[in-house]
This record gives structure tokens, sequence and C-alpha cells, in this order.
């Protein structure tokens, strides 16, 4: 089992009309959720357009049944994600408030959900929800992308964002996130520079998650590079998203041995640095992006297949060599 192989909590992702199906392939789904895994994410279900459905309205039911079956059958979950721009309800789109009145509804909103799911706490006293990725994909490259946030309240909405969640809860674990963290060394550096400024500026933050969507053969050096770069940092260190590309250039109908096998070993060296260069302490966890292949947002109707188990649920070459890795071997 993946969980009792690490020292660390594993996760993956949930939605919560998976979790209170009863079909047979959702009931597979979770009994492989509750022996591999300890630790969950909402692949959408607690984002801001799915929560945020008008001014001042706040839907929480999807999060709510999340915390209520990580409660139950012993899960973390972490929350993901109060502010990216590929989250946006309509409404707030076409809001047509002032400048000053769209900050404090994203105020509020950031201020209300972390404070809503604060509240659960397992029979410890410890929340359920144990983090937030506050800000997702601020950068595009190594420049500040533009986005709805950055025209409406500036570019500095990250820092007002992560000091929200921070006013609302004391002790919730506070990430960023950003994807091609590992690949583009612009990127990453420029994520580097915002969490010393961070630090020197008394902004709050607690961790960087890596979501580490890969490729069978990228990248190579970079990855060991990467993660010792964002342990440097001294914050939590989060694998949030891990999936393996086969087929990026859309080059085959169906995965050879070749492919699978350079995925394998993908895995094994995302578990084996994560596991020997991240120090114990800043062991936040490694959430594997999806069940199935089929279930990937990466699937499209069969043309790739970027996870450790097949449609079938049995496990892949990929799931012997995450094992591997976080082994050590
Ligand atoms: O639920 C509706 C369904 O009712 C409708 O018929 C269908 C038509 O397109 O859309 C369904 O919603 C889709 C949803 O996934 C559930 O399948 C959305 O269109 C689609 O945009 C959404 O994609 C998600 C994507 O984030 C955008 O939110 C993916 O599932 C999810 O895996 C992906 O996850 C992101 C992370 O949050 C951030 N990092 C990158 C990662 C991959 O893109």
């Amino acid at each position: 089992n993946l969980k009792d192989v690490a020292d660390f909590p594993l996760g993956n992702i949930v939605s919560a009309s998976k979790l209170a199906s009863t079909s047979a392939s959702n009931t597979t789904f979770k009994d492989i959720l509750n022996q591999e895994y300890n630790s969950i994410t909402a692949e959408n279900d607690m984002k801001m357009a799915n929560m945020f459905t008008g001014p001042d309205t706040y839907d929480f039911s999807d999060g709510d049944a999340i915390v209520a079956y990580a409660l139950e059958n012993g899960f973390r979950v972490h929350g993901h994600a109060l502010i990216w721009h590929s989250s946006i309800p309509n409404w707030l789109n076409t809001f047509e408030g002032t400048d000053e009145e769209f900050e404090a509804q994203i105020e509020a909103y950031v201020k209300a959900t972390v404070a809503h799911f604060a509240e659960v706490t397992d029979g410890d006293g410890v929340p359920v929800v144990a983090s937030w990725d506050v800000v997702n994909e601020y950068f595009d490259g190594s420049a500040v992308r533009t986005s709805l946030f950055t025209q409406r309240i500036g570019t500095d909405f990250h820092e007002k964002a992560f000091q929200w969640a921070r006013e609302a809860d004391p002790d919730v674990k506070l990430f960023y996130n950003d994807y091609n963290i590992a690949g583009e060394v612009d990127k990453r550096n420029a994520i580097i520079s915002m969490v010393s400024n961070f630090i020197s500026d008394d902004i709050p933050i607690d961790g960087i998650g890596m979501q580490m969507h890969l490729n069978h053969d990228w990248p190579s050096t970079d990855l060991p590079t990467s993660i010792q770069d964002i342990a440097d940092t001294g914050l939590l260190v989060h694998i949030s998203e891990l999936d393996v590309k086969a087929n990026y250039s859309d080059d085959l109908s169906e995965l050879t041995v070749e492919r699978a096998q350079a995925q394998e070993e993908q895995y094994q060296r995302v578990g084996y640095y994560y596991t020997s260069i991240v120090p114990q302490a800043q062991q936040f966890g490694l959430t594997i992006w999806g069940v199935r292949d089929q279930d990937s947002w990466l699937y499209d109707g069969g043309s790739d297949w970027p996870l450790l188990y097949d449609n079938d649920f049995n496990t892949k070459i990929t799931h012997r060599g995450l094992v591997d890795g976080l082994e050590g071997v």
C-alpha cells in the first residue's frame, strides 16, 4: 500500500459525487482510496467557480461532503484552490461593481471559505482541512500572469490573499501552487524570489505546491535540482498534482513498452527524489492527480494513460515505480 511505504501523507483526488455514488466502479474507487491514501484533494469541488455562487453567496455543500467523508475515513483534506485565474464564476467575470467592491468580494470569499472549513476537527481536535492552495498559478513563465485579479485588484492580489487567509485561520497551512516548477528554471526562480519577499515582508506562507504534471521523458536533471531548490526555501513541499503523460505528442494509439517503462521510471524518480531530498519536517506529502487512467484530465477519450491504475483498477508498472522510489530503490 502506497501510504504504508511513505513517511508522509499520500494523496489522491476526489469529487463529492464519486464519494456519494454506490456504483460498482465508484465502490472500487473508494476501496482503493481507503487502502492506499490518507490525504485527499477535491479535483474541482472546492474551487471558486463551484463555491462562490453570487455576491456574498457561497455554496460549501460539495466541500462539506468531502470533509465528512474524510472525517469518517481518516483522511486529511488539502483545500484546492482559493484563487485561480481558471476557476472564476461567470457572475464574477461580469461583476459591475467598482474595483474596491470587487476586492471586497474576494476578501470576503477567502475569509468565509477558510473560516468555514476550519470548523470540522477530528477526535483529537485536529482540523480535517489542514491546508489550502491560496493562490494557484500566479506566474506565466517568470512573468506575473494577467488575470481578472491583477486587473481588478492589482499584481499584489496574491499577497492580500495570503493575509486574508491567515486572518481567517491562524493555523491552517497556506500554500502557493504552480506547474512546471520542475522544468522551467526562470519560473522557479520567480517563485523562489516571491517567497523570499513574502518572508521579508511578513506575508504568511507555509508551503509550496509543485504540481508535477510531467511527461515520460521530461524533465530530466532538472527534477532533483528543482526539488532541492524548493526545499531550500525552508517551507513545506507538496507534490500536489502528480501525473506523467506517455503521449504528449499524440503519436501513439496505444502505450508502448518503452514509454510505459519511461513513465515507471519517472514515477520512481519523483518518489525517490522527494523522499531523499526534502527534509522530513518539510515533507507535506505527495498527491497523485487521479486514480484510473480514464478519470484523468489527460485521458481524452483514450489518448493518454498517465496514472497508476488501468481502467479496470489494476495497478500498472507505474505503481511499482512509485513504490520503489518511495522505498529509496
Ligand atoms: O461537470 C461539468 C459537466 O456537467 C459538463 O457536462 C462538462 C462539459 O465540459 O464539464 C464538466 O465540468 C468539467 C470539470 O472538469 C469536471 O469534469 C469542466 O468543464 C472542466 O473544465 C473541469 O476541468 C478541470 C480543470 O482543472 C479545470 O478546473 C479538471 O477536471 C481538473 O483535473 C483540472 O485540475 C487542474 C488543477 O485544478 C490545477 N492544476 C492543473 C490541473 C489540470 O488542469
